[in-house]
């Protein structure tokens, strides 16, 4: 797609096309195990291997801090993927026998019309939506199951994301992890910090990861910027990416107990395994790192 005419907002919801296409891509080549992509995404246009090894670390380290999370909770907890545009995150751990309580995905009602007429005209997706026979129901941009809310939102309106979490019937005490991946970035930070003060309002036991860029204050931030600007694509966020300590910041500011930071570099050793890690060295070497993720930690008492 060209991007050259898209307003800002379409830019933003292109983002997912970029990310899909290149999880798919590494999927494709086997990178790591998706069966449930190639129903959503057809693309398999070829992308560089830092590429292809930056998508496998992403995916590989939040399906593992995901997963680590509901083990902890004992399956008893429910998660929301803010962004969510078409990940595969429910299915693959429905398919891994770790369903939770709740699973809520909100984007855009452009991103989620595309991805639930996906869902509605596929069988093997469908088939993990049923839960104790309730009824699933839809729309064009919404579908909703006992289990499982697709639901449409533009995250910068919080009476918009309070409405849905209520339609969604979200139990404010249950642990709750909600899923930032490559999303705050794309808003001004009063929106971000607001959407993040609301969540530590409303729940009384919270976890979130956010993946997103770090560092970005130096020559090849400026390079990702203006590249990206002149594509239509503001990181209207990115001031909140200076640095990790600018990241951790922006939790503590707005009501969570703690934050932790980490540049995928300390990722990769510390919680993706060795055998993986190996694979991939024998792909090529490891490049700088531009991305961090995080766990904040938010009145969990364990
Ligand atoms: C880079 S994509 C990432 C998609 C997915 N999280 C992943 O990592 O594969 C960013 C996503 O955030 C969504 N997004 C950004 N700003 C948003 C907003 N204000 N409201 C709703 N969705 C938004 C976009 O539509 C897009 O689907």
């Amino acid at each position: 797609m060209d991007r050259h005419n898209l307003d800002g907002d379409e830019a933003v919801r292109s983002t997912n096309d970029d990310a899909s296409h290149c999880k798919r891509f590494a999927v494709h080549l086997g990178y790591w195990s998706d069966p449930y992509l190639p129903l959503l995404v057809r693309n398999t246009d070829r992308k560089t291997p830092e590429i292809n090894r930056g998508y496998f670390a992403r995916v590989t380290v939040i399906t593992n801090m995901v997963e680590k999370f509901i083990k902890a909770m004992k399956g008893n907890c429910q998660i929301v993927n803010f962004g969510a545009g078409f990940d595969t995150l429910f299915w693959k751990l429905k398919g891994a026998g770790l369903p939770v309580k709740k699973f809520v995905e909100i984007d855009f009602a452009n991103v989620t019309s595309r991805k639930c007429h996906y869902i509605k005209n596929n069988s093997k997706l469908m088939e993990a939506l049923h839960c104790d026979d309730e009824e699933v129901s839809y729309n064009t941009t919404e579908l909703h199951s006992g289990i499982y809310h697709l639901a449409s939102a533009d995250l910068r309106k919080l009476s918009e994301v309070e409405s849905k979490l209520k339609e969604c019937s979200m139990e404010f005490s249950v642990p709750t992890l909600f899923l930032f991946e490559c999303v705050l970035v794309y808003m001004p930070i009063q929106f971000s910090h607001s959407l993040l003060q609301l969540i530590a309002d409303k729940f009384s036991t919270t976890f979130c990861i956010n993946y997103e860029q770090v560092n970005m204050t130096d020559r090849f931030g400026d390079v990702m910027l203006s590249n990206l600007r002149s594509r239509g694509c503001s990181l209207a966020g990115v001031e909140a990416c200076a640095s990790l300590k600018t990241q951790e910041d922006r939790f503590i500011l707005n009501g969570w107990d703690g934050a932790q930071a980490l540049e995928m570099n300390q990722v990769y050793h510390g919680l993706i395994s060795p055998q993986e890690i190996q694979r991939m060295h024998l792909r090529g070497m490891e490049r700088q790192p531009r991305f961090k993720v995080e766990l904040v930690k938010h009145k969990l008492k364990m």
